[in-house]
């Protein structure tokens, strides 16, 4: 018998299956198995089970700073109250403000200060992207100075934590020095002057005084040297080494039972 009209499929079925296969084809194609992992939602033939749930943090780039399980009191934010996430996430935004800053600044006595004054008149949003590090920066010493006392007020320095304790006062001591290395860059009455009494101040350390001072400063005075030095240390150096210590210190939270310690 002649099929009816009816059993043939419309355009829109046709379309659909076109589609459906084609998304099949690539589901099931070495590329897209080469970028989505196993226990991937993305992957052919995913099903939500635990199994697949700890592939998805185990295997992401974006997840796997998590851990696959987390202890619901730890998700509270009432309890960390996210300080040193936080913390982290000021770093991001003074590293991006920070990068935009340095393609308007040369560091040198000739240089520096006219360079600030051009980037907040005659750049745009200069002023706007200054301002927003220079907050930054201070926020960060403040964020990092409150989530080391929460971390206190709870007692979460205590065993297994104290190494980590002593990571979170090495980053303390770097967000200072970014801070107090980052003062000097606008090369103004404030700046040099702060400098000068800071340098003069580690002048006095016991034995190598005169030596700290004169690797600090970069001469016997400060000058055009010094800016090199502190900048330096400032966009590069500094940073390179806070990183590595964030670095460990996250490690540590996750290998000493999660965040929000001890319960
Ligand atoms: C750049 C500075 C820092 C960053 C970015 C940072 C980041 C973090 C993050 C994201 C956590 C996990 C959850 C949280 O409490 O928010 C954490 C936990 C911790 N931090 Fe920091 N931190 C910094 C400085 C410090 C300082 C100065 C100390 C102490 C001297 C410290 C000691 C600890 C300890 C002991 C933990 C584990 C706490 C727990 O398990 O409850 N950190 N940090």
């Amino acid at each position: 018998m002649a099929k009816s009209i009816q059993d043939k499929p419309t355009i829109a079925e046709r379309l659909q299956t076109a589609s459906t296969q084609t998304v099949d084809n690539l589901q099931g194609s070495q590329f897209w198995n080469s970028v989505f992992r196993p226990g991937s939602v993305f992957r052919k033939g995913y099903t939500d089970s635990p199994r697949n749930r700890s592939y998805v943090i185990m295997n992401s780039v974006l997840y796997h700073l998590h851990p696959v399980k987390v202890k619901r009191h730890a998700v509270k934010v009432s309890y960390t109250l996210c300080l040193g996430g936080l913390s982290f996430f000021i770093f991001i935004l003074l590293t991006v403000t920070g990068i935009f800053l340095m393609f308007f600044y040369r560091p040198t006595a000739a240089a520096a200060w006219d360079d600030i004054q051009s980037l907040q008149t005659a750049v745009t949003f200069g002023l706007l992207v200054r301002n927003m590090h220079r907050w930054a920066a201070h926020l960060m010493v403040l964020s990092v100075f409150l989530h080391m006392a929460r971390v206190f007020y709870h007692g979460a320095y205590k065993a297994p934590r104290e190494f980590n304790w002593v990571i979170g006062v090495i980053l303390l001591k770097l967000t200072l020095l970014l801070s107090f290395t980052g003062y000097l860059l606008p090369w103004d009455q404030l700046a040099l002057w702060a400098v000068t009494v800071g340098t003069n101040m580690m002048g006095f350390t016991p034995v190598l005084g005169d030596q700290v001072k004169f690797v600090l400063l970069g001469g016997a005075v400060i000058g055009t040297d010094t800016l090199l030095r502190w900048y330096v240390l400032h966009v590069l150096m500094l940073p390179f080494v806070i990183v590595i210590f964030m670095a460990i210190h996250f490690w540590r939270v996750r290998k000493d039972g999660g965040i929000s310690g001890p319960l």
